[in-house]
């Protein structure tokens, strides 16, 4: 590896695009190539990645839970520590055959969080040296960017669906990410359940924005099945129309990592 960390990919679009799909889809073909080690993170509270991946969230401890225990025993006393211990961060992530997860879900408690979450986001930081790849798939929307949780990124992936919304929201990330000045090695647009007659005016939408084309994930039968049947979408053939339209976007990625 050439980087001081992972490869960090982070997922975003709007609601409803195909952000976890993407990121599963992602997951299944990295491991199909056996490159590294790699960690997930469902960034999204609504957390949907876990069934995706078909790993059973329940009793699972989650990066808010750590939070929410830290901040009581802070408020109460307990600890006069007011940060978190690698360990602490440890226990949200959860192993896997072929990939570790880590979940942040979300925070019960009220009051300020913000050294604690400063602190976490730290030790994803810190967490993301000791992978060689890191898929994120952040929630709904581009919060995210102005609170700068993306800023281990190298890549900024954006998915959009086949709407002027979609596009009109990838033009709001693209804007947002340089207003802020993230510094994004890359910023790809994949467009989802799409057709082929879209792809054009993806292509130019893409150009005009300044952000790379990367291709699109035609409509899966596959993925609609597991998704009406709450199967995981990981386990979707490889042969299947979505599975390689991904696998071919992650090889031009990984040779432009020369990976
Ligand atoms: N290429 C595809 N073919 C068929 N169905 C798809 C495809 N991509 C996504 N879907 C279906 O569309 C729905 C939304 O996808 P997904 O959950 O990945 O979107 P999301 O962007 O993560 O949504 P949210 O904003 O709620 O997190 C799911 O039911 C998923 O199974
Ligand atoms: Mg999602």
């Amino acid at each position: 590896m050439t980087f001081e960390r992972g490869l960090t990919v982070s997922v975003c679009g709007k609601g409803g695009a195909g952000k976890t799909t993407l990121t599963a889809l992602l997951l299944k073909a990295l491991m199909e190539k056996n490159l590294g080690d790699i960690l997930v993170i469902d960034a999204d509270p609504a957390m949907n990645l876990g069934i995706a991946l078909g790993i059973n969230m329940e009793g699972k401890t989650t990066l808010g839970m750590i939070l929410d225990r830290k901040k009581e025993e802070l408020d109460s006393g307990t600890s006069a520590y007011g940060k978190l211990m690698e360990a602490e961060i440890w226990e949200s992530v959860v192993e896997q055959n072929g990939f570790d997860m880590l979940v942040v879900g979300y925070k019960r408690g009220e009051g300020c969080y913000c050294d604690l979450d400063s602190f976490a986001a730290g030790m994803i930081e810190a967490l993301t040296k000791m992978y060689d790849f890191i898929l994120i798939d952040f929630y709904a929307g581009f919060e995210h960017l102005s609170r700068r949780t993306s800023k281990a990124s190298d890549i900024l992936l954006i998915v959009t669906e086949q709407s002027k919304m979609g596009l009109t929201t990838t033009r709001r990330i693209k804007e947002l990410a340089d207003e802020v000045n993230l510094s994004f090695d890359e910023i790809f647009l994949f467009g989802n359940r799409l057709d082929a007659t879209w792809e054009q005016e993806l292509y130019q939408f893409s150009r005009k924005m300044g952000v790379k084309y990367a291709g699109i994930i035609p409509y899966d039968q596959n993925i609609a099945e597991a998704s009406l049947m709450g199967k995981p979408i990981i386990n979707i053939p490889s042969s299947s129309p979505a599975s390689i339209a991904t696998r071919k976007f992650l090889d031009t990625m990984l040779q432009e990592y020369s990976l």
